[in-house]
């Protein structure tokens, strides 16, 4: 596991983005697996500006999303295919066709689910695949458990990750107590992993994840097991950890 150190959150998404920008200019045509949160919108701010100059071409890049609320459509702007319209393609030339995420208007979890992984599968899977973390641990929307979720599936989002998501929403009963999320295999499929983290609320989850036991309980842990994984925390993210 590759541990980058940033200064601060907007450090973080220079650092990242210069990653993922690595990753367009080295193979036009890849496939980048993509995140909501507050975490990642610096590092789409990053890639808008370098896109405006002229130095990023998003024209061949395909995209899959990590998770979808269930039961938000696409103009609910809580959506996150509305988030990631508003924080990325709206402001890129990527093509909307190549820009995938599970369908949060689908009622039916096993028809979805599996269409999801038909997607990834034939898109040829994810070269980059970009992770915020919760502080619990999750990643995507994969909660803790007793075992780790694998393929794509219907989540019933924890106590936890409402209250945190709740800040979005006008009151805590508006948040969707249900997500489709890429499984845990799905994601440690991807041929390369970038996690953003930042701020002193996830440094537990930061020490738990990436240094203590791989677990179910910790969902993020898991990445510990993947062969090319990058994690750029910045220092209050870190201060739980004995980084020099
Ligand atoms: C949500 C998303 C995750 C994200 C997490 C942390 O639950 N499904 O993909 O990583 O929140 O969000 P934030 O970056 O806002 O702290």
């Amino acid at each position: 596991m590759n541990m980058i150190k940033a200064k601060d959150y907007k450090d973080m998404s220079r650092k990242a983005a210069n990653i993922i920008s690595a990753q367009v200019i080295m193979k036009p045509d890849c496939v980048l697996g993509l995140a909501t949160g507050s975490s990642p919108v610096g590092t789409y701010e990053q890639l808008v500006k370098w896109y405006e100059q002229g130095d990023l071409d998003f024209g061949n890049v395909t995209t899959v999303n990590l998770d979808e609320y269930k039961g938000l459509s696409r103009d609910n702007e809580q959506s996150y295919y509305y988030f990631m319209h508003h924080h990325l393609f709206d402001y890129v030339n990527i093509n909307p066709d190549r820009t995938f995420l599970p369908d949060g208007m689908n009622p039916n979890p096993e028809e979805e689910c599996a269409r999801y992984e038909e997607v990834i599968r034939s898109v040829g899977g994810v070269d980059l695949q970009l992770l915020g973390i919760g502080h619990n641990g999750h990643i995507g929307f994969n909660e803790p458990g007793d075992a780790f979720e694998t393929m794509t599936h219907c989540v019933t989002l924890k106590e936890r990750t409402i209250e945190a998501n709740k800040r979005f929403f006008a009151s805590i009963e508006d948040v969707p107590k249900q997500a489709y999320s890429m499984g845990i295999r799905t994601i440690m499929m991807a041929k390369k992993i970038l996690v953003v983290v930042s701020g002193e609320d996830k440094a537990e989850a930061v020490k738990q994840a990436f240094f203590g036991p791989v677990t179910p309980q910790v969902p993020g842990s898991i990445l510990q097991m993947h062969p090319d994984v990058t994690v750029v925390a910045d220092e209050a993210a870190l201060s739980k950890c004995d980084l020099v």
